[in-house]
């Protein structure tokens, strides 16, 4: 018996960043977005538990969180621990997504693997509480679980649905070297010392997304962190400009970056922004959102 559960990437069409609070974590106001660029789990019984990593030829294996350290570990601790269960299974993650790359791809693993061993486990986990281990697991984990396009607030980890009905698409590329997100935050607290306990409202891209209209969308976006993420890697700059000399609508830094996303007006003009940036740059990859949360692909 094995089970497959496939998570998506996510990017924020808005990241609004308030003060930090006192716990250490910023207040958030976020619209996510699921791509349909994927992570996925894999899990199959076992009497011990082991933790696999499979990786694209264009990603560094090295950069992936080795096993006893990666979230996934994490995920099954506290799923197991919840019902008093051992954490006992082979698991396997199949990596699409950039690693430490602001697209939240190892939130999108701990996602995957709670929904995959709740179904191994037999557990029938309540979602409230499967939404509650995912908020501990990390800010991100709980939009893994929920996919779509959703409001976040808090420090990310609350999430409300909200009404995407438009496909909307997009060239995402990844950088060959990661960014820390604790790093970006410390960067971001420096540049900017005197900003408001309230982030910045989302009112102008839900609003965007009720018109459908990409060019709109792109005039929307908004990410609070990309100064901080541009300042560390002033190199992402050329690659925005680039991006959009070439035909998107608007470059964006993803997150924390340092992953960038541009907007275009639809498939074949994201095809066409994409072979332009791929003169330049190794990985360019097309995708569209958005897309279902963590589910099972494949049972039996
Ligand atoms: O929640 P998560 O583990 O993904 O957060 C990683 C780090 O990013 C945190 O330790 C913190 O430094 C930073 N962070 C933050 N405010 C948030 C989310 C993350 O400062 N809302």
């Amino acid at each position: 018996m094995s089970i497959t559960v496939r998570a998506p990437a996510k990017i924020n069409l808005h990241l609004g960043v308030g003060a930090p609070r006192a716990d250490g974590f910023h207040p958030l106001v976020t619209v996510y977005q699921a791509l349909g660029l994927c992570d996925d789990v894999t899990v199959t019984p076992s009497a011990t538990w082991t933790l696999a990593v499979t990786v694209p030829d264009w990603m560094d294996a090295d950069a992936v969180p080795a096993a006893g350290d990666n979230i996934v570990d994490a995920a099954a601790r506290l799923l197991a621990e919840h019902h008093g269960i051992a954490s006992q299974a082979a698991v396997s993650i199949t990596k699409s997504i950039p690693v430490a790359g602001g697209m939240a791809g190892g939130s999108a693993d701990a996602a995957a693997a709670l929904v995959a061993l709740d179904r191994l486990w037999e557990l029938g986990t309540h979602d409230d509480d499967l939404l509650r281990i995912a908020a501990e697991l990390g800010s991100d984990v709980p939009f893994a679980l929920l996919g779509g396009t959703a409001l976040g607030t808090g420090r990310g980890e609350r999430v409300e649905r909200l009404p995407d009905p438009t496909t909307w698409w997009w060239v995402v590329v990844p950088s060959a070297q990661g960014l820390s997100t604790p790093a970006v935050y410390r960067r971001f607290d420096e540049l900017s010392p005197d900003t408001p306990a309230e982030p910045t409202d989302a009112r102008a891209v839900l609003l965007a997304l009720s018109t459908g209209n990409p060019e709109i969308l792109a005039g929307a976006l908004h990410n609070d962190l990309e100064s901080a993420a541009l300042d560390l890697r002033p190199d992402l700059a050329d690659l925005l400009e680039l991006g959009e000399s070439s035909g998107a609508l608007r470059g964006l830094v993803s997150g924390s970056g340092p992953t960038c996303v541009f907007l275009t007006p639809d498939a074949d003009a994201a095809r066409g922004v994409a072979a332009r940036l791929s003169e330049h740059h190794d990985v360019v990859l097309v995708t569209n959102g958005p897309v279902a949360g963590a589910h099972a692909v494949s049972y039996g």
